[in-house]
């Protein structure tokens, strides 16, 4: 078992080898890939640091490169890395795509995510590693390894939808940023952030999936006992493209004075919403109460329910009564 785990290892990081020098030595990895990721103002040292890549336009560069190398098809096939059809026909898994590795906490490639270079009605924009003996998609943080040391430092970790928001706000000298990466945030991921800090800041993507998917990681965050904020983006917005539009130092300032706590976030999508309807009122109070039940801490559940009376202008006693209720409910 052990030695199936290095074996993938060894031949992911071949992989990763192979894509890097695709990318910055290859006509068409220059001409193409290099191309795309300047266009998106990637730097050198950025490229370098994510380890980023290209991949051949061809049905099987990798798997001769790796064949030649000595790693059996049987191992690129357990990588994730080619397919193999019926009738023995084989290819690789990513083609003509950039390719952004995804690195486990302590820097060793374990997956691929490979963006396609032209949007193209019939192919996914991403294609990533499906899962192997060492990629189980919901235990991974993309750009973990890179932001690690600086969630410690900082004391709190910025939490994205996407590859390319961590990598540029990492450019912009934000580097304590990870992402879920597409999949809905898991219990295991903020586990993951919780061995680096207490404090999340969920910066997902200014349009209504984006709002959507923060709404359902915000239980999930509360319910690990975590400190969590959330920020959202002007419409159509996200932290790559946002970062890119103001700069560094506006999109900080942003963050500063736009992060909110979750119930100034929930009390803010109801309240919109809901007007001067109060019944819709009722159900956005019952709703920001369900969030605080989520909170493991007792203390800091009591001293919530005043903010939310504040908020909804409502009694305090009412909200306290809601929570109860609640707490009762799913006991
Ligand atoms: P987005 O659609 O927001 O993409 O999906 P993005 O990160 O902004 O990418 P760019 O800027 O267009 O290059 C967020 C994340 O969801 C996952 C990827 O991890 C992506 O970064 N995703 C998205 C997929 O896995 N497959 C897809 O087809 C699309
Ligand atoms: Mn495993
Ligand atoms: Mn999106
Ligand atoms: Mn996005
Ligand atoms: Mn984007």
């Amino acid at each position: 078992r052990q030695n199936e785990r290095e074996s993938l290892l060894i031949v992911l990081n071949f992989a990763k080898t192979f894509f890097q020098e695709t990318l910055l030595k290859s006509d068409e990895g220059r001409g193409i890939g290099l191309s795309y990721f300047r266009e998106r103002g990637f730097s050198n040292p950025t490229i370098e640091a994510f380890d980023l890549g290209y991949s051949f336009d061809q049905w099987d560069a990798l798997m001769q490169e790796g064949t030649r190398k000595g790693y059996s098809r049987e191992l690129l096939e357990k990588a994730g890395l080619i397919i193999s059809k019926e009738a023995g026909k084989v290819f690789d898994r990513f083609r003509g795509r950039v390719m952004f590795p995804i690195h486990n906490v302590s820097g060793r490639v374990i997956a691929f995510g490979a963006r396609i270079l032209k949007t193209d009605k019939n192919q996914p924009k991403y294609l990533n590693s499906p899962e192997t003996t060492v990629y189980h998609k919901s235990q991974v943080l993309y750009g973990i390894y890179q932001a690690k040391q600086t969630i410690r430092q900082e004391d709190i970790c910025y939490l994205t939808e996407g590859y390319t928001d961590v990598i540029s706000l990492h450019q912009a000298g934000i580097k304590n940023v990870v992402a879920s990466s597409g999949t809905s945030l898991t219990t295991e991921q903020i586990r993951l952030i919780a061995r680096f800090t207490p404090n999340v800041t969920i910066l997902y993507d200014g349009d209504a999936a984006g709002i959507k998917a923060a709404l359902r990681g915000l239980d999930m965050v509360l319910e690990e006992g975590l400190n969590l904020k959330l920020l959202l983006l002007p419409d159509g917005e996200d932290p790559d493209s946002y970062v890119h539009k103001v700069g560094a130092e506006a999109f900080k300032t942003y963050v500063k004075q736009h992060s909110q706590d979750f119930i100034d976030f929930k009390a803010g999508q109801w309240l919109a919403e809901a007007g001067d309807n109060p019944l819709k009122r009722a159900e956005g109070i019952s709703d920001v109460c369900a969030s605080i039940t989520k909170i493991p801490d007792p203390l800091k559940r009591q001293t919530l329910s005043q903010r939310v009376a504040q908020v909804f202008h409502v009694n305090e006693q009412s909200v306290i009564s809601e929570i109860n209720r609640l707490l009762r409910k799913q006991q």
